[in-house]
């Protein structure tokens, strides 16, 4: 069993979506009883009184396109427990892997990786900022596909 923890800053666009799209290739390879996958935020920007916002409508309409559903899935700020309790920290962008480090006082397992590194390198730019969510997706499916051959590759 993988435990894995995509991160991003918000935890309702970048990261979900390689959340969902990963457990959607998971599903698709009938491997799913192999991983667990889930997806949290570096930040606390989108969680209010405890309680995080949905995913981010356009990310949302990004994933249902491609058939795949986020339905019930809130922004979580990722914690300094989360260490032990996932075997790898995939982030989308060089500033969540420096947040990421931080929360967690450094990496000794080296656990904490950039999403791209997987595939072509650089970072999912932050559709926040810069829009484009299709471009979004494709960055990430691009990641979460070379993500799962690596891992699938390494058993
Ligand atoms: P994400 O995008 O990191 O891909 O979820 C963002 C969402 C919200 C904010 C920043 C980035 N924000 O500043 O609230």
């Amino acid at each position: 069993m993988k435990r894995i923890m995509f991160v991003c800053l918000g935890n309702i666009c970048r990261s979900p979506m390689a959340e969902f799209v990963f457990k959607d290739l998971i599903k698709k390879k009938n491997i799913e009883h192999k991983y667990i996958v889930a997806s949290s935020a570096t930040s606390s920007d989108e969680i209010y009184m405890g309680v995080g916002n949905p995913v981010y409508p356009p990310a949302k309409e990004d994933l249902k396109k491609h058939g795949i559903s986020c339905e019930g899935k809130r922004a979580v700020q990722l914690t300094v427990k989360d260490y032990e309790k996932y075997d790898l920290f995939v982030c989308m962008d060089n500033s969540n892997v420096k947040n990421t480090i931080r929360i967690f006082n450094g990496d000794p397992q080296n656990k904490v990786k950039l999403l791209l590194d997987y595939a072509c390198g650089g970072e999912v730019a932050d559709p926040w900022y810069y829009g484009h969510f299709d471009k979004t997706y494709k960055d990430v499916l691009t990641g979460c596909t070379a993500l799962l051959g690596a891992l699938e590759e390494s058993e």
